[in-house]
């Protein structure tokens, strides 16, 4: 399987990056072939909701999406990796997504492999209730087959990060896949 993950923190080697390691590990001890782009590098400009496309068509803007949308159509399963920024996604994930508009139905047609990682700060049992119901909203809405999420609580700094169990859940997910 082809795995593609969306590392969507700023600092490429925060807690997020710990548990993208960790999972990316475990997916080639699996015998999967696993490719982490750092999103947060790539120009990649917001959807300007010009819908030129028709949901399914060229992307007027031509930046680093177009690379990254082949990519994206190539997988097998898309990881999506960020810290919790005000109880959502990083703004440069969300990005990433609305620009799937102008592949929406060749996204959806791929039925690919899904799964979440994610750090914040909070250990509140309702930290990732937000981030939790979108992901799972897209999952429903693209028809992704969820393999599941890791949720990171009280990972607010790497050092907290690598002394907590998520990495070895991130590692067991990703030889789960
Ligand atoms: C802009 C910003 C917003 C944040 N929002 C939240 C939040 O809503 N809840 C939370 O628990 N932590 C929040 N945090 C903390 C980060 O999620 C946390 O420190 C995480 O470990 C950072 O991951 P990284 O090292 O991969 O960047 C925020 C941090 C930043 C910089």
């Amino acid at each position: 399987m082809r795995v593609l993950v969306l590392q969507a923190s700023p600092n490429a080697h925060g807690s997020t990056a710990v548990l993208v390691d960790e999972f990316c590990r475990g997916a080639r001890e699996a015998g999967h072939g696993v490719e982490r782009v750092d999103v947060c590098r790539l120009n990649v400009a917001p959807c300007t909701g010009c819908v030129a496309c028709g949901y399914e068509g060229p992307c007027v803007q031509h930046d680093d999406m177009d690379a990254l949308r082949e990519k994206i159509l190539a997988a097998d399963m898309l990881v999506l990796a960020t810290p919790l920024y005000y109880y959502g996604m990083t703004a440069q994930l969300k990005t990433i997504i609305d620009r799937f508009c102008s592949a929406n139905s060749s996204i959806t047609r791929r039925r690919l492999r899904s799964a979440l990682l994610t750090v914040a700060w909070n250990a509140d049992d309702w930290t990732f209730e937000a981030l939790a119901a979108h992901y799972h909203t897209l999952v429903r809405y693209l028809h992704w087959q969820d393999c599941g999420m890791v949720l990171g609580y009280g990972c607010g700094t790497p050092g907290m990060t690598k002394a907590s169990r998520y990495p070895q859940e991130a590692y067991q997910l990703g030889r789960s896949v």
